[in-house]
């Protein structure tokens, strides 16, 4: 009999095949939303995860989709694949997708700082995108993307001398593990007087901290990686070295902390960020109230100021609690928050699949 296709499918013959590796994950699972809710430029979406995920259904663009087994295969005639997967998967699975055709768009930490691998951030360096020698595109880490739009914005004008950020960053950036552990353990401390003395809170959420070295209810961590050199960690490092790469500044002075917080989504930074010459405040609002991709909301007066609890599932950068250095006049304060799913991750990977689409 032959195949009738559906008046969705049939208006999308022609377009570009894309896949999602890693659909059932803490990334893939806003990327299905974000294509729901974005223009809809694709024929076929693929969703691609572990055998254990095989046979599941997931909704995409309203579509329940069944979801298939990672193998050499599942690319066949994929235009397109996104990867949210760890970086080991990505690291084997990348290159494979991409001698069979499609053009990977990896969100991983593996290829980042590869030079064959352009970084891009669609607001920023949108041109890097066209040269891609190994056929995969990288998107940055989840905390570097939550600045670098208003960044950006602010060294096309100013020129970024040095950077000096702290983190404040949610558990989801650890994927469904982080989740789960922070609110396994806000049940075990909720209407407690937990809090009080050394050790009161550990004791009560137990050995196992999931993918955290100390308990993130009740607590900040000042620790988000693995151990770099000289007491760096590696979300530190890749903060600094992906800000210099997007920018085009290759020896920035960068000096950063990162902090877990116990946030479900949204990162947040302070960022101390120095300039070429003299900076103002006006000059700096109107550029952060102007960018694409940007929205400041700064009137610590009225309260007014962005936090994770109002940012979270949103897509832009917000930045708040913008002044100017007390000691030093090219330098400029700023608070910025910025959804780690969507902005951080999935959003700008889809942003950059859709200028893929442009080129075509
Ligand atoms: N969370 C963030 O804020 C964030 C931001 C930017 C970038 N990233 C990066 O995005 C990637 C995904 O992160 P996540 O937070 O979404 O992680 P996650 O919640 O742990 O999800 C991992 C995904 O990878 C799949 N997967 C794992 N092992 C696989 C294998 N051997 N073969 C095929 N699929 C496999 C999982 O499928 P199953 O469900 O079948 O196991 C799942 O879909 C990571 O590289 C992460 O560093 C995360």
């Amino acid at each position: 009999m032959a195949h009738t296709a559906r008046p969705a499918e049939a208006g999308r013959t022609g377009r570009p095949t894309l896949a999602v590796v890693g659909a059932t994950g803490a990334v893939g699972t806003v990327m299905l939303q974000i294509l729901s809710q974005r223009a809809d430029v694709w024929g076929e979406i693929r969703l691609i995860a572990s055998p254990r995920s095989a046979g599941r259904k997931l909704a995409v663009r309203g579509e329940e989709t069944e979801v298939v087994a990672l193998t050499e295969e599942a690319f066949d005639g994929v235009d397109i694949a996104l990867f949210d997967v760890p970086d080991e998967v990505a690291e084997r699975w990348a290159p494979l997708a991409a001698a069979r055709g499609a053009v990977v768009v990896d969100n991983s930490g593996a290829f980042r700082m590869d030079p064959d691998v352009p970084l891009v951030v669609p607001e920023v360096n949108p041109h890097a995108v066209r040269t891609r020698p190994r056929g995969i595109v990288a998107n940055p880490n989840c905390t570097t993307l939550s600045m670098i739009v208003a960044l950006g914005a602010l060294h096309a004008e100013f020129g970024l001398r040095e950077l000096v950020v702290s983190s404040y960053q949610a558990v989801s950036g650890a994927g469904h593990a982080g989740v789960r552990t922070l609110r396994e353990q806000l049940s075990l401390v909720a209407g407690t007087e937990l809090g009080t003395s050394p050790g009161d809170v550990r004791r009560a959420v137990g050995d196992n901290t999931g993918p955290f070295p100390e308990p993130v209810a009740l607590n900040v961590v000042p620790w988000a990686g693995s151990l770099r050199e000289d007491g760096w960690s590696s979300e530190e490092m890749k903060v600094r070295d992906e800000s210099r790469k997007i920018l085009g500044l290759p020896a920035l002075p960068v000096a950063v902390t990162c902090v877990r917080v116990p946030v479900v989504t949204t990162h947040s930074l302070t960022v101390h960020a120095r300039f070429e010459g003299e900076v103002t405040v006006d000059k700096a609002r109107e550029i952060l109230a102007t960018a694409p991709g940007v929205v400041l909301f700064d009137n610590p007066a009225a309260g007014e100021f962005p936090t994770p609890a109002d940012v979270v599932g949103t897509d832009p950068t917000w930045v708040g609690r913008v002044r100017r250095a007390l000691d030093d006049p090219t330098a400029l304060e700023l608070f910025v928050c910025g959804d780690n799913l969507r902005k951080g991750a999935a959003l700008n990977t889809a942003q950059i699949a859709e200028l893929l689409v442009a080129e075509r």
